[in-house]
């Protein structure tokens, strides 16, 4: 992999921001970690006995029904963490507030969205002990469904209360989840069943956005019937199908395989035991895009990852009794995993969840609901950031947001700009800002700064979390010089990382523990200035970033070829103002073919239905041939210097001549 694909451009506008804000006293003061002395001493002591350290956070964090025995057992890249204990992640989130004072208290506020005719979203709020009770019954509805310990289930659902009570339900009995994304289309849906062998969907009759119903349950339908390379169904495993009643579309009923939640639970008793589980045992899969066409299912596991979500949550947000946290994350990728649901609940944490979209049905329902609920802490995704920003500030301006004390980012590098709009428009500037850097594999936050402690840089993650020891090297796993480019890895192991890739250990070797002899291999790129603070800069693989969604290339150019007037496909990113990189492709067509407005939009709705409406191409150019090298490689670095160009004027039908200017470059070479 070639590090000079860093994107320079990035690079050069970070490395002029020279602003620093330090931690507020009066945050310092009350927060757990309080000074930068306090933060290097327990950092550093956490690196140099990693073991001690974890042991000591495991001991005083997680619940055990039986106590571990070791800590880690390693061997690159397979860790153990833990190893003898038994535990559940649901009794760690609820059955441990039981008989507290925490029992009544919100665990989940729920937002609907607002319906199309004005009317206000409805509202729900579920006390840890009404959620306990709801997590018991739905585990019992799986479990009279014959789910059992270490079964796959796929979760694809709007983000409605039920979606975390499916998800807690799946850990009380051991089952394992993979939520997917319900902007991924039905062959996502019948391509995850198939990787993982699910035996259930738990879906509903639709979900809202913006005022219009998605027919989830009409997904899934679909992908029940889809047929794979080797003719056969790929859903084949899915036995039962549970629907929740969330807009009261009409959907098809198949008898005997389809049943709804709501009727499910008159059937079961509210007391379901946890289930003891190993420190190892799969907890949860969530597919995510990598540098081929098949997306990548990650496998995390159970103590490790519940110990990683739960600490960082506590330290990074710095969480408080009284505090009305609200992560905007979809809990369809990893960040709703970890810090809407897992992190919140397992710190005894009121967790707001919002069904719709910040724009819907006006462009202040973030601000609206901040003041209606006197959040306290923003967790959301420079992407939105910035369309907030283009929005206008007369948005965040018309709701109180005094209550506000502490904001976050996380998803994709944030511009100085749109740090600073945060901290001055929505934080008024008084609340420390955490740009947190981490990924589906890392399972939790890896570097970000304590919000009582660490000095700010607009566009920084700033340092390592405890435990965790990253560091920027050349191609030959060097340390590079403070203020140079290179790949950002992380050396030694920590509890939370991915236990490997479903079904495919291989790939997982050669993905993360292959470029860098013993270090994971995050594939980002990054630099670390003469503080230390770490800045990443994007992905160096052929990973893109799009609004803060990962869609990997290969994805999508092997969704264009499968079109029948597309010959070959080749897909880069260029930087985009809101959504940070847009997606461009550039297609050769089949003889016979012929590019018109019409084909584009065709091919638009071709790779949305292959992949989902996430993956909906910006930009689609017409090409009658690639640039490529002697040997056959395209010139992505050359497509990338195109796409990002200025926009083609006038008839962006024809066809584009780029065998000259790969003749022109390789002339050059
Ligand atoms: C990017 C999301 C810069 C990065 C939690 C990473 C970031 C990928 C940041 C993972 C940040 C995430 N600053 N870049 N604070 N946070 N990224 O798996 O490229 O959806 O590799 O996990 O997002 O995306 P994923």
């Amino acid at each position: 992999m070639n590090v000079s694909s860093v994107p320079s451009a990035n690079i050069e506008s970070l490395s002029q921001e020279s602003r620093v804000f330090p931690a507020p006293a009066e945050f310092s003061s009350a927060s757990r970690v309080k000074t930068m002395t306090q933060y290097r001493r327990l950092w550093s002591a956490s690196v140099n006995e990693p073991e001690r350290f974890w042991k000591q956070m495991a001991e005083q964090h997680l619940h055990w029904f039986t106590p571990f025995k070791t800590v880690l057992q390693w061997k690159v890249p397979d860790a153990k963490w833990f190893g003898g204990g038994k535990l559940n992640v649901s009794s760690n989130c609820l059955d441990k507030w039981l008989g507290t004072a925490t029992a009544n208290k919100a665990a989940l506020i729920w937002e609907g969205e607002p319906a199309s005719d004005g009317r206000p979203g409805e509202e729900r709020v579920l006390t840890f002990q009404q959620l306990h009770r709801e997590v018991c019954r739905f585990a019992n509805v799986l479990k009279r469904h014959g789910v059992e310990k270490g079964d796959r289930v796929i979760l694809y659902l709007p983000m409605i209360p039920e979606a975390a009570i499916a998800m807690l339900a799946c850990t009380r009995i051991g089952a394992i989840h993979s939520v997917v994304f319900g902007g991924f289309s039905a062959q996502s849906v019948a391509d995850r069943i198939a990787d993982c062998g699910a035996k259930l969907v738990v879906t509903a009759d639709g979900g809202y956005r913006r005022g219009s119903v998605v027919p989830l349950k009409k997904n899934v339908d679909e992908a029940l019937t889809i047929v794979g390379a080797d003719g056969e169904r790929l859903a084949k495993s899915i036995e039962k199908v549970v629907v929740v009643r969330r807009t009261g579309n009409e959907v098809h009923i198949t008898e005997g395989r389809d049943v709804w939640w709501h009727r499910e639970l008159e059937y079961v008793e509210d007391q379901c035991a946890p289930a003891k589980m190993d420190s190892e045992s799969p907890l949860f899969i969530l597919y995510t895009s990598g540098s081929t066409g098949k997306p990548k299912g990650i496998l995390h596991t159970t103590a490790g990852y519940l110990l990683g979500a739960k600490l960082t949550h506590q330290y990074i947000f710095d969480v408080q009794d009284h505090d009305v946290y609200w992560c905007t994350a979809d809990i369809g990728w990893v960040t709703g995993h970890s810090y809407v649901v897992y992190g919140p609940l397992a710190n005894g944490t009121t967790s707001l969840m919002y069904e719709g979209a910040p724009n819907w049905p006006e462009p202040d329902r973030f601000w609206r609901i901040i003041a209606k609920y006197r959040v306290t802490i923003l967790y959301t995704a420079p992407t939105a950031i910035r369309a907030f920003m283009k929005w206008g500030d007369e948005w965040p301006k018309k709701h109180p947001l005094g209550s506000l004390r502490l904001l976050g980012t996380v998803g994709e590098p944030i511009n100085p700009e749109a740090w600073m709009w945060y901290y001055q428009v929505v934080g008024g500037g008084r609340c420390p800002i955490v740009d947190t850097w981490w990924q589906t594999e890392t399972g939790a936050i890896m570097i970000s700064p304590l919000p009582g402690a660490t000095p700010t840089k607009p566009g920084s993650a700033t340092l390592p979390f405890f435990g965790i020891r990253p560091e920027v090297v050349d191609d030959q796993g060097n340390p590079v010089p403070k203020g140079s480019g290179g790949k950002l890895i992380i050396r030694q192991p920590w509890p939370s990382m991915l236990r490997g890739l479903w079904g495919d250990p291989k790939r997982f070797k050669e993905t993360y523990w292959s470029e860098v002899k013993g270090a994971y291999f995050t594939g980002d790129g990054c630099r670390q200035d003469k503080d230390g603070y770490f800045w990443i800069v994007g992905r160096i693989d052929d990973v893109l970033n799009v609004a803060g969604h990962r869609i990997g290339t290969a994805e999508v150019e092997s969704a264009l070829v499968s079109h029948p007037s597309v010959a070959e496909a080749a897909v880069v990113g260029r930087p985009d103002p809101l959504k940070g990189q847009a997606l461009v492709c550039f297609v050769i067509l089949k003889t016979g073919a012929k590019a018109s407005p019409s084909l584009r939009d065709e091919l638009r709705a071709h790779v949305g239905k292959e992949i989902g409406p996430v993956a909906k191409p910006d930009d689609i150019r017409f090409a009658d041939g690639l640039p490529k090298t002697r040997s056959g490689k395209i010139m992505r670095r050359l497509l990338k210097q195109i796409a990002s160009g200025a926009e083609i004027k006038g008839d962006t039908t024809t066809l584009e001549d780029l065998s000259v200017l790969a003749k022109l470059t390789a002339a050059e070479e």
